[in-house]
């Protein structure tokens, strides 16, 4: 049996991710503040969107205790870990997010969709499908959130400027220090999702602020707009 040790893993993950996002628990804030302010209640149904390990779906799970928590992800060692450690309030599962199909075993009614530095992942058509996808799994009323590096347009000399952020270079090497460990680890899982990424490579696509609202408003959300910014990242809040 593969010793996953997924609390200490997914304690490191966390970091790692806050090294990109210095900002990412304001974010989680604002995602949760603007979810409950525009339900009027906790949401009942939360779908995250390439949820990695699950740490970001477990504090959702915790910070609502009546909601039941989706996971969609394609990578094995995360969906492994994920599976191992996140909050029993979550559902784990393996889904491409780049094909229209991921949308069939997740199903609809949702509340709050989240995408957190997920859709650099995807080409620039793909992630238009995903905004589509999302406002149909989603109720009238609910709110999607898509984080992830995306310019300001108005902004384009500071947006330059800021590339890359203090402190990134630090975070790359955390990244590739956390999956130096995980090669050590996993074996064989690693190399199914070697087989994952090589049909998928990271499209590091960056959309600026006003491609994901016109994004978001062709999907047919009726409001889009900045929820959060922190640097180069920010957060489309959209209303379904
Ligand atoms: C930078 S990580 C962020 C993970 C998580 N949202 C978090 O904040 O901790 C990006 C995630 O997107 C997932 N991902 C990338 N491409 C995907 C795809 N085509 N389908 C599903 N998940 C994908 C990756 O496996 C990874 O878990």
């Amino acid at each position: 049996m593969l010793a996953l040790d997924s609390a200490r893993r997914r304690t490191a993950w966390d970091e790692v991710m806050t090294g990109f996002v210095p900002g990412l628990a304001t974010l989680e804030a604002a995602i949760g503040t603007a979810t409950e302010s525009v339900l009027g209640r906790p949401p009942r149904r939360v779908l995250d969107l390439g949820g990695g390990p699950g740490v970001v779906a477990s504090r959702m799970a915790d910070r609502w205790p009546g909601a039941r928590v989706t996971l969609i992800d394609i990578d094995p060692v995360l969906l492994a870990l994920a599976r191992d450690g996140a909050s029993p309030a979550v559902t784990v599962l393996d889904a491409d997010l780049g094909e229209p199909e991921w949308a069939d075993p997740a199903g609809t009614g949702y509340d709050l969709a989240t995408a957190l530095m997920t859709v650099h992942y995807l080409r620039p058509e793909r992630i238009r499908a995903l905004y589509r996808r999302c406002r149909q799994a989603l109720d009238p009323g609910g709110l999607l959130v898509v984080a992830d590096l995306m310019p300001d347009d108005g902004l384009p000399t500071v947006s330059a400027a800021l590339n890359p952020a203090p402190g990134e270079a630090a975070a790359e090497l955390a990244w590739a220090q956390w999956w130096g460990e995980a090669t050590a680890a996993f074996g064989d899982l690693m190399a199914t999702r070697a087989a994952v990424f090589r049909d998928r490579p990271a499209a590091n696509f960056a959309g600026s602020v006003g491609w994901h609202i016109a994004a978001a408003r062709a999907a047919g959300f009726r409001e889009a707009g900045i929820l959060w910014r922190d640097g180069r990242h920010a957060a489309l809040a959209a209303l379904a």
